[in-house]
């Protein structure tokens, strides 16, 4: 069903969101891309992690919050998040026909291109890997180069309680991509959580190069509102403020320790 979904108006603000911290790493993009606009981060962290529910689910979640932050005065809205932007992204298109909304895919093309010796390692959620956003890139891009794909269950999980360096992440990556060590040489993080533990993936595999879809979701989100006349005034400095499901100062006040992390 369409909705009228508002006028968009250069003053409003950009919605970002994703079933928790892991949007936090599209979102450092997006602000070292656009510097002078507002962002509105939203972690569902209350019903994370998205990979391990239905699609309609993920559907169901995600349209409540994108019609909240249209309802709030959204401008444009970034699905910082695969899962979520496999599920749902093109529904939400049809849905709010005048909104630019981006979404995130995995970095598949840009690891193809870069070349290599050995395989490529796709790490997804299970929900991202089976659909057909992912099928169809795989498809198209990776017809000549060897592709394991490895359905990462319970790591965004473990990510979003901020304690990167634990003992259960290390054994849950070597159980994951152990088998995977020395026949890899590039690495697409296809959930925006993983980028948060890229030197513990690679305490597992090695030296391998990593590919993220961050740096061209902001690039995106930029010629979107460009297109649409819609970027802010060079003289605003923007804002970012975060709100989650879990409401509480303690879990903000991870979302902004996320916000600060390399990743
Ligand atoms: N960060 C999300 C993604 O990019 C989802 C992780 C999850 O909630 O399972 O896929």
């Amino acid at each position: 069903m369409e909705m009228e979904a508002a006028h968009p108006q250069a003053d409003g603000f950009v919605g970002v969101f994703d079933s928790g911290v892991g949007g936090v790493s599209v979102l450092q993009h997006l602000v070292r891309e656009l510097p002078h606009e507002d962002f509105h981060y939203f972690g569902d962290s209350a019903h994370a992690p998205y990979g391990e529910r239905s699609v309609e689910e993920v559907c169901e979640l995600t349209d409540a919050i994108v019609d909240r932050m249209v309802t709030d005065g959204a401008k444009a809205i970034v699905i910082a998040c695969n899962t979520a932007t496999s599920a749902a992204a093109p529904e939400l298109r049809e849905r709010y026909a005048n909104l630019p909304i981006v979404g995130v895919e995995p970095a598949l093309k840009p690891a193809v291109l870069a070349g290599g010796e050995g395989d490529i390692l796709v790490m997804g959620t299970e929900i991202t890997l089976r659909l057909e956003k992912f099928q169809k890139l795989e498809e198209r891009w990776a017809s000549g180069a060897p592709v394991r794909a490895v359905a990462c269950v319970g790591l965004a999980g473990r990510i979003e309680h901020g304690n990167l360096d634990d003992a259960d992440v290390h054994e849950l990556l070597e159980h994951l991509l152990g088998a995977h060590r020395g026949e890899v040489d590039r690495v697409v993080l296809g959930c925006t959580h993983y980028p948060f533990v890229r030197s513990q993936i690679a305490d597992v595999l090695g030296d391998v190069r990593f590919f993220d879809g961050g740096a061209g979701t902001a690039r995106q989100l930029r010629r979107l509102l460009d297109q649409r006349e819609l970027l802010r005034d060079e003289t605003h400095v923007g804002e970012v403020s975060f709100a989650s499901s879990i409401d509480s100062p303690e879990e903000l006040e991870l979302y902004r320790w996320f916000f600060t992390q390399p990743c």
